[in-house]
């Protein structure tokens, strides 16, 4: 196992009934700034629960924050914190809400320059405002890490930034909320967290993270057994409280200690996202399993391991192992309604060439081994078409 050095502040308040308890998180003389989406949560009662637990404080909200959240109006709310001299935000909603409010914290204090030098150049943020969040969508881990993920719509930009600046204070995580996500989202959600684990677990390394490995395992195995009742039964409480905890765990930081990371399906999936607006689990389930192909040899241990472990794989030969792997993996996509390739959502030649051209113009080499240049890209792309 490799050295690590690691913390995680986010408070979690879990279960029925949670969103109550914000009220005991935020001072009680702090300007709040309630920030939320198209809407999803004045039609399932999560705006009236928050605006209940918030009664007599003095609360402003901002609604329209769109998936894949875009800078553009990340500015917008930047304005409107500087306006009313806000003190605290509260997200509710999925992690493209969450996200934009850790762009927006960071750039409410950002002073050295325009804030799009966050995303695109790594500018160092030294403030954020404070914020909590209410997840309705597991699917990110936004709730509990550093990380955001924001699209600038004028030139097809959709980049990331981490800072220990921007961890929620607390996350309220009542799988109630979840019951009225639309089967679409349900699945988005669960490829996202499989594929958030599988960019940590499924690297090449010789060394040894047991723990790890272990704690990974048992979350793939949740969410595999889980992710199809959610789709059954929608209110089952049980179900959605095994998913959303999973959700969090996948990025939360902790097992991905000790042990390389990959993350070069979600580099790529996001130029698919930038160009074309997929859904971010929609990318994932395309290109998640031309990289298991592509790159098979150095991955082979732990693709024979989530075979076996998660999906019940015994063969005696390599080429068995990665092939009943790799199509356990899309099978599984596809029976949660995410659908595994370029052409499901009429893209082709053109598309593979417009984001080989950008990742040669990045010129970043993807991987844990650094080795999954724009060439090993075009052929992982290829093959998903
Ligand atoms: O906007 P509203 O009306 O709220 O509707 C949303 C949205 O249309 C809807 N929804 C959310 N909760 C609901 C609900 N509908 C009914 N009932 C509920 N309880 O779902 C739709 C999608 O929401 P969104 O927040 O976009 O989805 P998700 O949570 O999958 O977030 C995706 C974004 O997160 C980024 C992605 O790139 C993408 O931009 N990611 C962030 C990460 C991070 N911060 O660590 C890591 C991820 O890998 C990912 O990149
Ligand atoms: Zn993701």
């Amino acid at each position: 196992m490799e050295n690590f050095s690691f913390v995680n502040p986010v408070k979690i308040i879990f279960g029925k009934g949670t969103i109550q308890q914000i009220k005991d998180e935020i001072p009680s003389d702090n300007k709040v700034l309630i920030i939320y989406g198209g809407g999803s949560i004045r039609k399932n009662g999560v705006y009236d629960q928050v605006m209940n637990a918030l009664s007599g404080y003095e609360v402003h909200e901002f609604s329209g924050i769109e998936p894949n959240p875009h800078y553009e109006t990340c500015m917008k709310v930047v304005d409107v914190i500087k306006e009313k001299g806000v003190d605290y935000l509260l997200a509710v909603g999925g992690g493209s809400v969450i996200d934009a409010t850790k762009f927006i914290v960071a750039a409410a204090y950002f002073e050295s320059g325009d804030p799009w030098d966050i995303l695109s150049k790594g500018a160092e943020i030294k403030k954020a405002l404070p914020f909590g969040t209410v997840l309705t969508l597991p699917a990110t881990g936004s709730e509990m890490n550093d990380g955001s993920v924001i699209s600038r719509i004028g030139i097809q930009e959709k980049l990331s930034f981490g800072s220990p600046l921007v961890y929620p204070k607390f996350s309220v995580l009542d799988p109630t909320t979840t019951y009225t996500l639309p089967p679409r989202q349900v699945g988005n959600g669960v490829v996202d967290t499989f594929v958030h684990i599988t960019e940590q677990y499924l690297t090449h390394y010789d060394g040894d993270s047991m723990l790890q490995d272990k704690m990974f395992e048992g979350l793939l195995r949740t969410i595999v057994e889980e992710g199809p009742k959610a789709l059954k039964t929608p209110t089952d409480y049980d179900v959605r409280a095994n998913l959303m905890w999973a959700s969090s765990w996948a990025l939360n930081g902790w097992f991905g200690e000790g042990a390389p990371q990959d993350w070069a399906t979600h580099m790529i999936g996001h130029e698919l996202t930038a160009f074309y607006g997929l859904d971010h689990a929609q990318t994932l389930a395309i290109i998640l399993p031309g990289v298991m192909r592509v790159m098979w040899r150095s991955k082979f241990k732990k693709i024979r391991s989530l075979g076996y472990e998660v999906f019940g794989i015994y063969k005696v030969d390599q080429a068995s192992t990665v092939d009943e792997t790799i199509k356990a993996v899309e099978e599984f996509f596809e029976s949660m309604g995410v659908k595994t390739h370029l052409s499901d959502y009429g893209l082709g030649d053109e598309a593979i060439d417009k984001v080989c051209k950008r990742m040669e113009e990045r010129q970043w080499k993807l991987g844990e081994s650094g080795d999954i240049t724009p060439d090993v890209i075009r052929e992982i792309l290829t093959l998903r078409k």
